[in-house]
């Protein structure tokens, strides 16, 4: 079987087939403009098939991949933890039900929760490309004050804060802390997404769980409010209808995302993680760490450093970071 990555490339191109390419970039475009209209709303933004056709073309790829780094960072701080059952809320079309399969091998119970009967369909279609969904259930909810959830090992709720309502987004994350031995939480990589992780990051913890990443820590975020946004970022192949939509001829782009992972168990964070793209300079290599004691500080790691220096120069922005103190 080809990694997840890949069926869901190629199961996606085959959802254009027959698709005038035109026809599918105005899709994009209107659900572009939808997007940045005012939310929440009232109603399910993606109507039709249409609509999710082009949403999951063009936007999936991109939160795959972004919920896979955070899924991939959890995994780094759990690493004898394997979920055995998923609830997927506001799943859409399912992209953190691919990301679960790509970071945990074999299968478990998986549920994604969504409004929109469309997305849904969409993708169970999707998931007949991934043996790992085969027992997935799409089921029709809305999130709301009224929301609870079956109790499972991991909750995730990719790109779904952003189109609630501040009560919602506070239901949706209680109803996740009840159920979840593990929840996770990715949105946009602005400073609003980051705003509305943090506010979730306060109330899991608030709820007796612990970080387990991005930060190494469970304490109160660094960053002076206002001043910068805490985000990461994914890098994604583009399709022929990224070009077409977007222009330009980049094999590739980049996708920022703000997250947080937290669990009622146990984990071991990173000592220290790279918060931003490292500066690599003649002889040395500058990082800016948010540190376990929950600080932020810029360490300058140079070439005597040996060992350690070679390690920086592969440093990674979200890397975890161990300088052995
Ligand atoms: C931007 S999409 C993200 C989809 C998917 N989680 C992903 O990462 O690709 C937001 C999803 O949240 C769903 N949604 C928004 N508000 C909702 C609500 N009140 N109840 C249920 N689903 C909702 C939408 O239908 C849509 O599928």
């Amino acid at each position: 079987m080809p990694p997840p990555a890949d069926s869901l490339r190629t199961a996606l191109a085959g959802l254009l087939d027959g698709l005038p390419p035109r026809q599918a970039a105005q899709a994009v475009e209107r659900l572009i403009g939808h997007y940045r209209g005012a939310t929440p709303t009232d109603a399910p933004i993606l109507r039709d098939r249409a609509d999710v056709a082009a949403y999951a073309a063009y936007r999936m790829p991109a939160t795959f991949e972004a919920v896979r780094s955070a899924l991939g960072a959890l995994a780094e701080a759990v690493p004898e933890w394997v979920p055995a059952g998923h609830v997927d809320v506001g799943g859409g079309t399912g992209a953190a039900t691919w990301a679960v399969t790509a970071v945990w091998d074999g299968t478990r119970p998986t549920t994604v929760l969504d409004w929109a009967e469309p997305a849904l369909a969409l993708g169970r279609e999707l998931a007949a490309a991934n043996p790992a969904l085969a027992g997935a259930r799409w089921q029709r909810a809305r999130i709301d004050g009224a929301l609870t959830l079956e109790p499972t090992d991991l909750v995730t709720v990719s790109y779904v804060l952003n189109e609630l309502t501040a009560a919602d987004r506070a239901a949706l994350v209680e109803a996740a802390a009840s159920a979840a031995q593990a929840v996770v939480i990715v949105e946009p990589g602005t400073p609003d997404g980051y705003a509305r992780v943090l506010e979730a990051r306060d109330r899991l913890v608030a709820a007796g769980f612990r970080v387990a990443a991005p930060c190494p820590h469970s304490e109160a975020c660094p960053i002076v409010p206002g001043t910068d946004w805490c985000h990461f970022s994914a890098r994604v192949s583009r399709s022929s209808l990224h070009r077409q939509v977007k222009g330009g001829s980049l094999p590739y782009e980049d996708e920022k995302f703000a997250y947080v992972a937290a669990t009622r168990f146990p984990v071991t964070p990173v000592p220290s993680r790279v918060v931003r793209k490292p500066q690599i300079r003649k002889g040395q290599v500058l990082l800016d760490l948010c540190r376990a004691e929950g600080s932020l500080v810029r360490a300058t790691v140079t070439r005597r450093h040996g060992e350690l220096y070679r390690a920086a120069r592969d440093a990674e922005w979200g890397d975890g970071w161990d300088d052995g103190r």
